[in-house]
């Protein structure tokens, strides 16, 4: 038996009832079987500090432990004035460092963006993947998502998706996703 691709989830917003937190609940229900997705919590990283590099703190090493055994990521964000959240750049920082380490060297990843307004996200979409880029991580770049319009209306009670045609959308999303990144393993470039 093939192994389960292990999935590491980022989102950008540390608010408890967040719609990012119930599009991954969404996202984990209509992935297909060959990979295991998880939320990887990113609200105890300090902010990145060179200065902190030969004696990081324990919630750094952890988190940069965590993303390079993982075979994938999943990006799921919003859009804070038309970039990516704080948190989750900085996320990304602390990944990257130590200089000739980062975590996320290599690995395939995919990016959904959502916003309650009608734009979906597209310039946090486009600001995180220009990010991307130079921390080496190869993006699917079809299909794009950008979900717009989205409220908590959008969920039941467990945080699933009860929008026939997004959940129709997203489980096409995962599983183009899935057999991209069976594909695209992970690769540490030397
Ligand atoms: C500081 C801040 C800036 C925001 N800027 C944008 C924006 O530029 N474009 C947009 O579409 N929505 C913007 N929003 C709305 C967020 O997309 C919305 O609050 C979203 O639900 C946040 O994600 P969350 O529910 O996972 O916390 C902003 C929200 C906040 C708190």
């Amino acid at each position: 038996m093939t192994a389960l691709l292990d999935i590491a989830v980022l989102i950008g917003s540390l608010r408890t009832n967040s719609l990012s937190r119930k599009l991954v609940t969404t996202l984990t229900a209509l992935a297909p079987p060959s990979i295991k997705l998880e939320l990887i919590e990113i609200a105890a990283l300090s902010f990145y500090n060179e200065d902190e590099d030969s004696s990081p703190p324990a919630p750094w090493v952890s988190f940069r432990q965590r993303i390079k055994r993982a075979d994938a990521l999943l990006f799921v964000t919003a859009e804070y004035n038309r970039s990516i959240p704080a948190a989750l750049k900085n996320a990304l920082d602390v990944g990257s460092r130590p200089y000739g380490q980062s975590a996320w060297n290599g690995k395939p990843a995919g990016v959904v963006s959502f916003s309650p307004g009608t734009i979906g996200g597209f310039a946090a979409n486009h600001h995180l993947r220009q990010s991307l880029v130079a921390l080496n991580v190869l993006t699917l770049p079809q299909p794009e998502v950008y979900l717009g319009g989205l409220s908590d209306n959008a969920f039941d009670e467990k945080g699933v998706c009860v929008n026939a045609g997004t959940n129709a959308f997203l489980g096409k999303f995962m599983t183009t996703y899935a057999a991209w990144i069976a594909r695209e393993p992970s690769k540490t470039v030397a």
